[in-house]
């Protein structure tokens, strides 16, 4: 039997959580050392070997080639399905403006969604003449569900709000504000069977190295994800698994040397130059050494146990903060049930100020955020995160709740 996860050496590795209690994982993960060395390391090497010579290119393509075979081993698909991008977003939007939409379409999104991503789809539906329907999502509360319900409520919710002409739907797999896990597979499986077979974009912004991701990255036609926030790499890197169906419907948006077959050279009458796999959504120079540092911070993630024993720890973090505030009179916790992941999300009384509280908190060294829709606080735990930091939240938001 392995032995229990403890996060106990990557902690000590990153320090960005020696001096404070940190709970913003949702927002960006804390960089390991080793990844940050390997990202000096390689930085080095690209310039030993010549920033722009014959003998660098071996290098960068080795680079660019084995990050893509981790995040395509970490999403469970292909390597050619896996486009290198700088965060979710553009993980999200490349592909989204390349999918073939007609006037009068519509897109399904739901109302827990980041608000970069609802703004390309109203701008995307402007150019387009597409209507837009909001799916709620935001009302399933149940955390951990052993019943199910949640996965049937969903399944209502999505059946009642698909129309015969909905060609896209976008939901993110783990909810940044609530924390509730949305069953992907389920939504595909009735995408599949309806009529016009939209398209399934999911955002994978707080599941990625958090939860396991592959049965929902294989599921979806666009899955977004970044590197900066639970796989704790660094920021400015990121990835999307991309559907076969996608790599050849889709037009390539966002479009620049990295986009085509054969880069140096174009003609006008071309008909298709650009590549068939995922490399049609990537566009330029991007920062070849980042990619050594999401790397060490996969493996240091992995070297800690695996996925799923990760999880479970993170559960038995997020339940005991979940507990811990659920017993305080004036916190209302936003999930009725465990979190099933690492985010906890709480109201305070309306007469108190949440960005207050906020503020109070980081006087004390403790980092949490607010959100708007729902307005809320929101704390994150991971596998790194120690009991004796959750203890430690819960009696200063009880103290500071006196203050505000
Ligand atoms: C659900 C969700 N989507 C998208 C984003 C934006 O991420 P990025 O800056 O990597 O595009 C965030 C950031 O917090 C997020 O939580």
């Amino acid at each position: 039997m392995n032995p229990p996860v403890t996060g106990k050496n990557l902690r000590s590795l990153m320090p960005a959580l020696l001096n404070k209690r940190y709970f913003n994982y949702g927002g960006q993960g804390p960089l390991p050392i080793p990844s940050l060395q390997a990202i000096q390391n390689s930085w080095q090497r690209i310039q030993e070997l010549g920033p722009f010579t014959n003998d660098v290119w071996p290098y960068v393509l080795a680079e660019l080639n084995s990050t893509k075979k981790a995040l395509a081993n970490t999403c469970g698909v292909s390597i050619n399905r896996i486009a290198l991008t700088e965060n979710v977003t553009s993980g999200c939007i490349l592909p989204l403006l390349g999918l073939p939409f007609k006037p009068g379409q519509r897109l399904l999104i739901s109302d827990s969604e980041h608000p970069g991503i609802v703004s390309a789809c109203i701008e995307l539906a402007r150019r387009q003449q597409l209507e837009i329907d909001i799916l709620p999502v935001q009302q399933l509360r149940k955390g951990v569900d052993e019943h199910k319900d949640v996965d049937i409520l969903l399944v209502n919710e999505l059946e009642r709000k698909l129309k015969p002409s909905t060609k896209l739907v976008v939901i993110s797999h783990l909810l940044w504000n609530t924390g509730q896990i949305i069953p992907i597979k389920n939504i595909a499986e009735i995408l599949l069977a309806h009529p016009s077979r939209p398209y399934l974009l999911v955002d994978a912004a707080q599941s990625f190295g958090q939860i396991p991701v592959a049965t929902a990255a294989n599921n979806a036609d666009i899955y977004a994800f970044t590197g900066h926030k639970w796989a704790c790499g660094p920021e400015g890197l990121g990835g999307v698994a991309i559907s076969q169906r996608v790599l050849e419907e889709g037009s390539p948006t966002l479009i620049g040397w990295r986009s085509l077959k054969n880069e140096s050279i174009i003609n006008l009458e071309q008909i298709d130059p650009f590549h068939s796999d995922g490399r049609r959504f990537e566009v330029a120079t991007s920062c070849i050494p980042l990619l050594a540092g999401l790397r060490s911070s996969l493996e240091l993630l992995d070297q800690e146990g695996e996925e799923t024993s990760r999880l479970k720890r993170i559960q038995s973090l997020s339940y005991s903060l979940w507990s811990k505030l659920k017993a305080l009179p004036e916190i209302n916790c936003i999930l009725q049930g465990p979190p099933p992941a690492g985010l906890v999300s709480f109201t305070i009384p309306h007469s108190k100020s949440p960005k207050r509280m906020v503020r109070l908190l980081g006087q004390e060294g403790i980092w949490i955020r607010d959100l708007e829709n729902p307005i809320c606080l929101r704390a994150c735990v991971h596998v790194t995160s120690e009991c004796s930091e959750v203890h430690s939240l819960a009696r200063n938001i009880e103290k500071v709740l006196k203050r505000l």
